[in-house]
């Protein structure tokens, strides 16, 4: 495709899903939410976009009992989809995950010690970071886990570092309730982070899409594929609905990172316009292009143009 603004391709592209949730038997969370169906979709929608993702991030709560035919699930329903997609797949820890089972069945290596990981992902590293406490679903770090983090960022990645945790280092305004389950002690994490080359945090937990920054750095929380929670509903402590999941697509730049959410669920268009036209725009000249879909009175721009396309 060709380049029409005025950034080159991005270095890397990075997907991000979070809180899949899964139950063992593949039964309905709350009896009531098919948590496959949405991941699945999720994935599916990835796919089908122009994302075309190096690496997917689950950030957590892989599955909502720890149960080991919930990892089972997980694998199998991602594992095919990541393949397609040529995707390396980073799993994060979730206060929903357990360890040992975490550990075994998505890493045959049974252990009940944090599960921190380091991957390269063509010259990006990415820290899979477990900010969970066993038996809990507020997070903290540990000393040790901090020192590992401190030294494993001493040295600097060729593209930079993202930084992949369950629970977002940020406020939650919206939903105060959030508050008694956040990350504790977090300004010995932000001591850690600052002056490295973390671009990003990407984090989960909060099954809602926001954005914040933490000791400078931007951190991105993707919403949840199982259930939201309602930030307007009205006299609830909680309230988790069935209704706007979503993934998002992280694209590295030189200088920037970009972070892109897709709401998960078809729907109907209602104004759009066939990929054919990529023909007719690559023959362009950039002023043509300009004039033909910047300028308001051009025949593109025009209301008839518009209703002469939806009637060919
Ligand atoms: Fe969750
Ligand atoms: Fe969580």
């Amino acid at each position: 495709m060709i380049q029409l603004g005025q950034y080159p391709a991005p270095s890397h592209v990075i997907a991000h899903v979070s809180d899949t949730h899964l139950l063992a038997g593949g039964r309905p969370l709350y009896g009531a939410v098919n948590t496959i169906d949405h991941l699945e979709q999720a994935l599916a929608q990835l796919e089908r976009s122009t994302a075309r993702p190096q690496a997917i991030v689950f950030t957590g709560d892989l599955a909502d009992l720890g149960e080991p035919d919930a990892y089972k699930r997980l694998r199998e329903v991602v594992e095919p989809a990541a393949a397609r997609m040529k995707a390396q797949i980073i799993w994060v820890m979730g206060n929903h995950d357990e360890r040992a089972q975490y550990s075994s069945l998505l890493f045959d290596d049974e252990s009940d010690a944090p599960q921190d990981r380091v991957y390269m992902v063509d010259g990006l590293r990415i820290i899979s970071f477990d900010t969970t406490i066993p038996g809990y679903h507020h997070g903290d770090i540990t000393d040790a886990q901090l020192q590992w983090l401190s030294n494993e960022l001493a040295t600097p990645a060729p593209h930079g570092t993202l930084l992949a945790v369950h629970h977002p280092p940020i406020p939650t305004p919206m939903l105060e309730a959030m508050g008694m389950l956040e990350l504790q002690r977090q300004e010995r994490l932000a001591e850690v982070l600052r002056g490295t080359d973390v671009r990003a945090i990407l984090a989960g937990h909060l099954h809602y899409s926001t954005h914040s920054t933490f000791a400078g750095i931007p951190v991105s929380v993707a919403s949840a594929t199982c259930y939201t929670l309602d930030l307007s509903a009205e006299d609830r402590l909680l309230s988790g609905v069935d209704f706007g999941q979503a993934v998002n697509v992280v694209h590295v730049y030189k200088e920037q990172t970009v972070h892109s959410i897709i709401p998960v669920g078809d729907t109907t268009e209602i104004t759009g316009h066939s990929a054919e036209a990529w023909a007719q725009i690559e023959a362009m000249t950039p002023e043509h292009r300009l004039e033909t879909f910047s300028a308001k009175n051009s025949t593109f721009n025009s209301a008839d143009a518009a209703a002469s396309e939806e009637d060919a």
